[in-house]
């Protein structure tokens, strides 16, 4: 038995990276699926390569700070399939981001990274969660960082912004519980996606020496526990940040 049958899932930033990999690891187990990104031809791409492996799916440029757009989408979610069972919560300004010291990080770059990814992901949420509660039984997960645990340095912006995420996971589960939806989430670590191809070697230098297992992750990697949290199997955990970096952040 698939674990998503019959759930209906949306993905943002669904185009490339872990976003593709969650679609695809969720068409994999049976979801319908809504693909947003505003990297359009990517997100189209995406989106055709699981329809043609039989994926009930859609994509859409949308932009999640964008509030006319998230309701455009809610709208058409309601209208195609009639329900909203899963939210992952995945779209952010991430690893692509330029190393650069806490003072030198310019203030429109700070709240662009805010917007982005803390408000972004407040604002998707606020816009189907009347799906979620109608459906009985809702699953949220967010994408966090092991970079908010451990406080990598040379991208405050980005480490305090998935720190809030993970905050804000527990305060979402918290007021969320009365409508049967849990929200929880993931923090990998510096993981194998086209924006981490930027990252220094220097980086990926310092998490080999210190992950416990010692290779490099991939998108596979971290998919699993997405697929188990946005399940039935996952019905009484919520509020919990899971660390899904080979061990690194006990050394
Ligand atoms: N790859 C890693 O090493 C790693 C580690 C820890 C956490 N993460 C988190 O995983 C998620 C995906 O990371 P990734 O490595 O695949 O990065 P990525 O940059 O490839 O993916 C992010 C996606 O979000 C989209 N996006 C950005 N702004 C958007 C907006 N305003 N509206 C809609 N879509 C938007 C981008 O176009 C992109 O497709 C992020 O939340 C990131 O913080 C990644």
């Amino acid at each position: 038995m698939k674990r998503l049958a019959g759930k209906v899932i949306l993905v943002t930033g669904a185009a490339r990276g872990l976003g593709r990999a969650f679609a695809e690891r969720c068409a994999q187990e049976g979801a319908a699926l809504a693909l947003i990104d505003v990297l359009a031809d990517a997100g189209e791409e995406t989106a055709r390569g699981l329809a043609a492996q039989g994926t009930d799916v859609i994509f859409r440029r949308c932009d999640i700070t964008r509030t006319d757009e998230l309701d455009a989408l809610r709208d058409e979610i309601q209208a195609r399939w009639g329900r909203l069972d899963g939210l992952v919560n995945n779209a952010a300004l991430a690893t692509g981001l330029a190393g650069k010291t806490f003072d030198q990080i310019e203030e429109a770059n700070w709240d662009r990274v805010f917007q982005v990814n803390v408000k972004g992901t407040w604002l998707v949420t606020k816009a189907v969660l009347p799906l979620l509660k109608a459906a009985g039984e809702g699953r949220i997960v967010n994408l966090a960082s092991d970079t908010a645990i451990w406080g990598a340095d040379l991208f405050m912006h980005y480490v305090a912004s998935k720190g809030a995420i993970i905050a804000m996971t527990r305060a979402m589960a918290r007021e969320l519980a009365p409508f049967q939806i849990t929200v929880n989430a993931i923090a990998p670590g510096l993981t194998t996606t086209e924006a981490t191809e930027l990252a220094p070697p220097r980086r990926w230098q310092q998490y080999l020496d210190n992950q416990l297992v010692k290779r490099s992750p991939e998108p596979e990697d971290i998919v699993g526990a997405a697929a188990m949290l946005l399940s039935a199997d996952s019905s009484f955990i919520t509020g919990q940040t899971i660390i899904i970096n080979g061990g690194m952040t006990l050394s």
